[in-house]
C-alpha cells in the first residue's frame, strides 16, 4: 500500500522513480525467497508428521493387521543387548541373578523382539522418566510380575544418579516403592498373587498347603493402587490346580462358608471382581491399565522333544518351532482373559493386554534353573539331581522379561 501511494506522487522525477523500482522489484523478490522457504519448511513438516504418524500407526495393536507386536521372532543382538549389565543394577534380585548364581552360558541376555511387521521403539530409560514425571506406575500380581518390576527398575536405573533415587518398603512388604526423586515419580510393586484377597496375601510366608480365596474382595489390595497413573497386573500360575477352597465371609470370621470350586470357573469369578472393581473406580481420563498374559514354564523337556524327566535344567537354546505352545499353557484362561477385557471395553475401559505368552515359550533357555538363590539348603539328593530343583518359572535378568517392557514401554510412549 505505501509503495502504491508513493508511486503516485506526482512529483517524482525519473532517478526516484528508477530508485523506487528497483526497491519494489527488491521487495517482490525478498518475498518470492521467503514464500519458497515458508514452502520448503512446511513440506519438511508434514512430512515429518506423516513419519511420525506412520510410526505411531504402526505401533497401533488395535489395528492387528497392521502391526501385532507380539507376533514376531527372536533375533541374536549382541550390539545393543542387554539393556543393562546385571552387576549394575543396584536392585537387582538374588532370585533372578543367574551370572552371580554361577551361570556360564550367557546367551540369553543378548536376544532382542522383533515383531514381523514393524519395530520396537528402542528403550530410552530417561525418556520413560519424563513420561513419568509427577506419576505412579504400578505392577499388581505375583512373583513373575515382580520379576517384571525388577527388570523396569534395572532398566531405568543407569538413568539415575545413585543420590537420586530410593526403595521403600512399605505394608509389611506387600508394597515395595522405587522412587526416581527429580522426576517425582515412582515405579511400585504390589503383591496380590490372585489378585483378590486369599490367604496367601503375605508377600513372604504364603506358602500355604491349602490356598483359600476370597474372589468377592479386592479392596484391601486395590486401595493401594486405587490413584495409579499406570498399572501392570498378572495373575495366573498361582490359579493352576484343578479347583480351589472359596470363603464367602472374612477370614477369621466364624460363619464364613466355604466351597470349593473348579478352575477356571474361580479364576472367571476373581477376573470379574477384579473388573467390576476398575470399572467403579478407576478415571478413565487418567490411569493407562495392562493386563500381562500367562508367563510359560518349561519344566517337562518332553514337551519339546527333549529328554524324559527333564526340564529347563541345562537349556542353553530357544524352541525353534514357531508357534511352539507348551502343555501346561492353559487356553481356557487365556480366553477368560480375552473376554473380560472384551467386556470391559464395551464399559469404556482399555485394558491393553501385553500378550508374552508365545514369545516367552520359545525361551526355554531363559530360566535361573539352578542359577539363583536358594532359600533353603539343598539336600544330597538335590545335590545329586539338579534338575530336581531348577526352578523353570521365573526368568534370569537381564533377560526375557526386559522385552515384556519393552513392549509395555511401546504402549506408554504412544499414550
Ligand atoms: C557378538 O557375537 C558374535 C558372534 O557370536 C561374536 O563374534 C562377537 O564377538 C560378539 N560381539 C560382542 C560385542 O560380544
Ligand atoms: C533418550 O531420551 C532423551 C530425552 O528424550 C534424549 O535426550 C536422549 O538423546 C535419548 N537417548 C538416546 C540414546 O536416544
Ligand atoms: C508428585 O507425584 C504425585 C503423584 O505420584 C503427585 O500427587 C504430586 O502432586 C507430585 N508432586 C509435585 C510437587 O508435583
Ligand atoms: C504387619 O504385620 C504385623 C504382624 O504380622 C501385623 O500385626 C500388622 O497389621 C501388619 N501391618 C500391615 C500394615 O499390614
Ligand atoms: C474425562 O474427560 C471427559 C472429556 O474430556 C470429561 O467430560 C469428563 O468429565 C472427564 N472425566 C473425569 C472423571 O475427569
Ligand atoms: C496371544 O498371542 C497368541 C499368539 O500370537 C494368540 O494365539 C493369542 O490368541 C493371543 N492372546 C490374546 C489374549 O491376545
Amino acid at each position: 500500500m505505501a509503495a502504491k501511494r508513493q508511486l503516485i506522487v506526482p512529483a517524482a522525477t525519473w532517478a526516484i522513480r528508477n530508485i523506487f523500482q528497483s526497491l519494489v522489484a527488491l521487495l517482490i523478490a525478498l518475498l518470492f525467497f521467503a514464500a519458497v522457504y515458508v514452502t520448503q519448511n512446511n513440506v519438511q513438516l508434514v512430512e515429518d508428521r506423516l513419519i511420525t504418524s506412520k510410526r505411531s500407526r504402526d505401533l497401533l495393536l488395535s489395528s492387528p493387521p497392521r502391526c501385532n507386536l507380539f507376533s514376531g521372532k527372536w533375533v541374536f543382538d549382541n550390539k545393543s543387548y542387554p539393556l543393562y549389565k546385571e552387576k549394575d543394577c543396584t536392585f537387582m534380585s538374588d532370585q533372578l541373578a543367574c551370572e552371580k548364581f554361577g551361570r556360564k552360558d550367557l546367551n540369553y541376555q543378548f536376544w532382542r523382539w522383533q515383531p514381523h511387521h514393524c519395530d520396537l521403539p528402542r528403550f530410552n530409560g530417561t525418556k520413560l522418566l519424563e513420561k513419568l514425571r509427577n506419576k505412579r506406575l504400578v505392577f499388581v500380581g505375583d512373583s513373575l510380575n515382580r520379576g517384571q518390576w525388577v527388570s523396569m527398575v534395572c532398566l531405568v536405573d543407569s538413568s539415575i544418579p545413585p543420590k537420586l533415587k530410593s526403595m521403600h518398603y512399605k505394608q509389611n512388604g506387600s508394597l515395595i516403592i522405587f522412587k526416581a526423586t527429580e522426576y517425582n515419580a515412582t515405579i511400585e510393586f504390589y503383591w496380590a498373587p490372585l489378585l483378590v484377597e486369599s490367604n496367601s496375601d503375605d508377600p513372604v510366608n504364603h506358602r500355604l498347603p491349602d490356598r483359600i480365596v476370597r474372589v468377592q474382595a479386592i479392596e484391601k489390595h486395590a486401595r493401594y493402587w486405587t490413584d495409579a497413573d499406570i498399572l501392570v497386573f498378572n495373575s495366573y500360575l498361582w490359579w493352576k490346580r484343578s479347583q480351589m477352597e472359596v470363603l464367602w465371609g472374612s477370614f477369621g470370621s466364624p460363619d464364613g462358608i466355604h466351597k470349593d470350586v473348579i478352575m477356571p470357573r474361580v479364576y472367571e469369578m476373581a477376573l470379574r471382581t477384579w473388573s467390576e472393581w476398575l470399572e467403579v473406580n478407576i478415571n478413565r481420563n487418567k490411569t493407562q491399565l495392562f493386563f500381562v498374559s500367562m508367563s510359560p514354564t518349561h519344566q517337562r523337556s518332553e514337551e519339546w522333544g527333549g529328554a524324559k524327566n527333564g526340564n529347563c535344567y541345562g537349556e542353553t537354546e530357544q524352541i525353534v518351532q514357531e508357534g511352539y505352545w507348551g502343555k501346561d499353557t492353559d487356553l481356557k484362561m487365556m480366553g477368560i482373559v480375552e473376554s473380560v477385557l472384551a467386556e470391559l471395553i464395551t464399559r469404556g475401559l482399555n485394558v491393553q493386554i501385553i500378550n508374552i505368552t508365545q514369545l516367552s515359550e520359545y525361551r526355554k533357555e531363559g530360566h535361573p534353573s539352578i542359577y539363583r538363590k536358594q532359600w533353603e539348603a539343598l539336600t544330597e539328593d538335590q545335590i545329586s539331581n539338579p534338575s530336581s530343583y531348577a526352578d523353570c518359572i521365573h526368568w534370569c535378568l537381564p533377560g526375557v522379561p526386559d522385552v515384556w517392557n519393552e513392549l509395555v514401554y511401546a504402549y506408554i510412549l504412544q499414550h
